[in-house]
């Protein structure tokens, strides 16, 4: 059955001794790297000097000199929103090169959505949080242009303005088939056991059935249960819950969320709890999309949904906007529980800047105080 981020974190309240395991993992390879394996001097050389010019020309400091910029899906051109479209399609045409590890992934798509569920325990409610899904947006972004040929940066999904506009959800631009990821499921019934959050008024549940990725068109292998190792194809869900995308992704909670005024309490409030005792835009994206039966409402597969992507880019666009008001304290600041809910740190310490994090097996580890600067050694873009 789909886990949701109810029942996850039920079980990772019981469980924090299992969960304990820092997730860097000192095996981790790139697999990026891996691909290139066959020994091409050539390429090497191109790297070595790329690297060693990026050096020199910014005394040793930074590596990031033309920065992509990320702009919100409406401001793309309907050739630009077509090109995005198309290199998300193309991804889920190659194959997984995570297999190794994840022995249920049959895409190059599949790869992201697989090293988020191996992840899942150890990544929500904690102080890396909003660090973490900033690299996994990096990377795909990265896969997206390197491996697919796309040449804009990554979107993101800014529904403050579809909830303001006062459109019916249905209506809104980025579910458009033409112009957007599609539309809603059709209506399925939904049992008390699967509405762990109570959430009322969902409309949909079924496939998919218009868009680019809809049901025949696209097709996920993992999900809907948490074995990454399970190849099940299936349809893409969406399952609108209108009440919980109105209410979440409203302008107050994003201010609630930029008034924080450090980042432990920053990445808490970007999250809140998994309830609706306190509002919250990561759980009103996934849910008001996911509602309770949608694969966007999913804790451990939600990245099976491509406006997965979109989502969390707009709340690393929250995160960059909530740095750029004191930079010179938040490109070097984290904090927050290595466990989840652990915010008490009675079952372990605070993540610090060397905390290390990765995509295993698509990267190698990162320290946390790398991945800060969107414009530093590790990243290279930024918000419009
Ligand atoms: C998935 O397969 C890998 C590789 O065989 C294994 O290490 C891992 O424990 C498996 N995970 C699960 C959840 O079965
Ligand atoms: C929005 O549109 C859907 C689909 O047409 C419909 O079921 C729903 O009742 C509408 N909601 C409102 C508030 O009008
Ligand atoms: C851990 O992080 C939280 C959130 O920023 C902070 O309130 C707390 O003081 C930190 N704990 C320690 C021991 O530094
Ligand atoms: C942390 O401590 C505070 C103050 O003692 C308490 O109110 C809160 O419930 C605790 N939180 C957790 C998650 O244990």
């Amino acid at each position: 059955m789909k886990i949701n981020f109810l029942q996850w974190a039920a079980l990772a309240c019981i469980g924090t001794q299992a969960l304990a395991s820092p997730i860097a993992d000192p095996t981790a390879t790139n697999a990026l790297h891996e691909r290139s394996s066959s020994w091409d001097p050539s390429a090497w050389w191109n790297l070595w000097w790329k690297w060693f010019h990026q050096q020199q020309g910014n005394g040793g400091k930074q590596s990031c000199k033309s920065p992509l910029v990320r702009k919100e899906w409406r401001q793309l051109s309907d050739a630009q929103k077509k090109e995005y479209i198309s290199a998300v399609q193309c991804l889920a045409s190659l194959p997984a090169i995570t297999t190794a590890v994840i022995g249920g992934a049959i895409t190059r798509f599949d790869d992201f959505q697989g090293v988020h569920s191996r992840q899942t325990p150890n990544i929500h409610w904690v102080g890396h949080f909003a660090v973490w899904h900033r690299l996994m947006m990096a990377y795909y972004e990265k896969a997206l242009r390197e491996e697919c040929g796309y040449t804009g940066a990554q979107p993101y999904w800014d529904w403050l303005i579809d909830t303001e506009s006062g459109l019916n959800m249905t209506q809104w631009p980025i579910f458009d088939p033409q112009t957007g990821f599609g539309g809603n499921g059709p209506f399925v019934e939904a049992t008390a056991d699967q509405n762990p959050l109570g959430i009322e008024g969902h409309l949909g549940g079924g496939c998919v059935q218009d868009g680019p990725f809809a049901q025949g068109k696209f097709s996920l292998a993992l999900g809907p249960t948490v074995n990454y190792n399970l190849s099940n194809p299936h349809c893409l869900t969406r399952d609108f819950a209108p009440s919980v995308a109105e209410t979440n992704l409203v302008q107050s909670v994003w201010d609630e969320v930029m008034a924080e005024p450090d980042y432990g309490a920053f990445a808490r409030r970007l999250e809140a709890l998994p309830s609706w005792a306190m509002k919250n835009v990561h759980g009103g994206g996934h849910f008001g999309v996911g509602g309770i039966l949608g694969t966007m409402g999913d804790a451990y597969n939600s990245p099976g949904d491509p406006l997965f992507y979109l989502h969390h880019t707009n709340l690393d666009h929250l995160f960059w906007s909530w740095q750029q008001e004191d930079l010179s304290t938040r490109l070097s600041e984290v904090s927050g529980p290595i466990v989840p809910f652990d915010y008490n740190n009675t079952v372990a310490g605070n993540v610090t800047l060397d905390f290390e994090i990765n995509l295993f097996p698509l990267t190698g580890n990162f320290k946390l105080g790398d991945l800060l600067d969107t414009t530093g050694t590790k990243l290279c873009y930024t918000y419009q």
